[in-house]
């Protein structure tokens, strides 16, 4: 039998529909055998996993880790150290940098910068902005993981893509079959609510919300979904934080267009009740709402209306995220390091089951960017990027501590979590090992565009005044996926 680089002995295997007392064997990065521990192969190590449970590393969609441009935040070495370090071992990056991401140029810069640097595997987000949809091709052939379009506005200002801009942006993405994410929220109605606001003399954190009610996610989504649905393109609504955006979802999804989700810790676990004590700490796009609202996530979480987890990790320093006048401080936290060991205190407080705990951060992630079974299962072939947890291990969640070490100040500071995890592979190799960051890793995370395997869109669309563009798109998708 082949000898294998890794044995891991004793531990409880997860997926999203059981757990399972198992062995597992990884040679080359890859999981090469899972079953009794008799029928393992040889090794070069063995891991005595007693009493610790292997997930399927989460997969972070939505994280922003600021370089270019913005290295007085986060870089891409202290942004994945704290995905290592957070059982997370995929990250798919937003294009709000300096420059933005959004052209081949700004792109090949910042692959540059990451696969120099990374701890975990990465996808890189190309922009979507009404004034670069002519690199959009480009930028798929690049190898972009998906598009980001800011429907709103937020950190780094970037202009919100009219509807016009958006729909021809749809259609020249859909052929590839690539997945755009979207901040749903329409700036034209912040824009407008934060004027009268600010004429008011409105400066207080609830000011924020006012702002920003959920109408905007209401209108953005529908309004997302009316386009994707008429052009075929794949969506998914990032951080979704209301009640009532479930409703436009659900019909959406219905309907047959391909829309996913996700919801944030922050949105699960905080309310409107928490800004008194925190503040402006707490601001972040779009707004942490009522209790209701959370409860309303947790049931969509639960029924598969939202079908992820991920953090929109956004580091900001203590200093900048901190103003009595609400409009000045920046929106956003660290949230990579965090969402693990707060979710798996999800998980033992029952307020979900650990299956469904990977389906929402593996299994869901892989599967809306075709890189199931490859990410998202521990499953023989599959790469070996495994997180190993201990549901009994107890913290206190301490900011000073974290690895986004330029810009540590978390809501979530002071927390009591149970259940962390202790060790991350990413295929195969150690990036955490008894809770300490390997920093020989440093540079071993790949762009995932080297193994996705996106199935072909459903075009949808019947309009052929803009045949051509489409028709040339196809063309290159064909070298593309070949
Ligand atoms: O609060 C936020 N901050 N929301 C976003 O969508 C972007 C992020 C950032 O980049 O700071
Ligand atoms: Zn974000």
């Amino acid at each position: 039998m082949t000898q294998a680089d890794l044995v891991i002995i004793n531990g409880s295997v997860v997926s999203h529909e059981a757990t399972q007392k198992a062995a597992i064997a990884i040679r080359d990065g890859k999981i090469i055998a899972v079953g009794e521990e008799s029928s393992m192969p040889p090794a070069k190590e063995v891991l005595d996993a007693k009493g610790l449970h292997l997930l399927p590393a989460a997969i972070d969609v939505h994280v922003h880790f600021r370089q270019p441009g913005y290295t007085h935040k986060e870089t891409w070495e202290s942004g994945t150290a704290a995905a290592a370090m957070g059982g997370v071992t995929t990250v798919f990056e937003m294009p709000n940098t300096n420059p933005p991401t959004a052209t081949p140029e700004a792109f090949a810069e910042k692959l540059k910068l990451a696969e120099q640097q990374a701890y975990v595997d990465f996808g890189l987000y190309g922009l979507m902005a009404e004034d670069n949809v002519d690199q959009l091709e480009a930028l798929a052939g690049c190898g972009v993981i998906g598009f980001k379009c800011f429907m709103g506005n937020t950190f780094g200002n970037l202009p919100s893509p009219s509807t016009g801009a958006m729909l021809e942006a749809f259609e020249r993405v859909a052929p590839y079959g690539l997945r755009t994410s979207l901040h749903a929220e329409t700036a034209s109605i912040m824009a407008w609510r934060y004027e009268r606001l600010r004429a008011a003399g409105r400066n207080d954190a609830l000011a924020h919300i006012a702002a920003r009610p959920d109408v905007v996610a209401v209108e953005a989504v529908s309004r997302a979904a009316i386009l994707a649905e008429w052009t075929g393109a794949r969506i998914h609504v990032l951080h979704v934080s209301s009640a009532a955006e479930l409703r436009p979802m659900r019909e959406a999804k219905q309907r047959g267009v391909d829309i996913t989700s996700e919801t944030c810790p922050h949105y699960l676990m905080m309310d409107t009740r928490d800004y008194a004590s925190l503040g402006s700490l707490m601001r972040v796009n779009p707004p942490i709402r009522e209790a209701s609202d959370s409860e309303s996530l947790w049931e969509a979480v639960r029924d598969g209306t939202l079908d992820m987890i991920a953090t929109d990790h956004a580091p900001h320093t203590p200093s900048e995220q901190h103003n009595e006048v609400i409009w000045e401080a920046d929106c956003g936290f660290p949230g990579v390091e965090t969402q693990m060991p707060l979710m798996l205190t999800a998980v033992n407080k029952e307020q979900i089951t650990l299956q469904e705990y990977v389906r929402i951060s593996a299994v869901a992630p892989a599967k809306a960017w075709g890189l199931y079974p490859r990410k998202g299962s521990l499953t023989i072939g599959a790469d070996a990027d495994i997180t190993l947890v201990d549901l009994a291990r107890q913290e206190v969640i301490d900011q000073e501590s974290l690895h986004s070490y330029r810009a540590r100040a978390t809501p979530f500071h002071g927390w009591n979590v149970k259940g962390l995890p202790v060790h991350t592979l990413v295929r195969g190799r150690f990036v955490m090992r008894d809770r300490k960051l390997q920093s020989d890793a440093k540079g071993s995370g790949l762009s995932v565009k080297r193994v996705q395997q996106m199935p072909i869109a459903q075009l949808a669309n019947s309009d052929k005044t803009l045949a051509a563009e489409v028709a040339k798109v196809a063309a290159k998708r064909e070298v593309l996926t070949s």
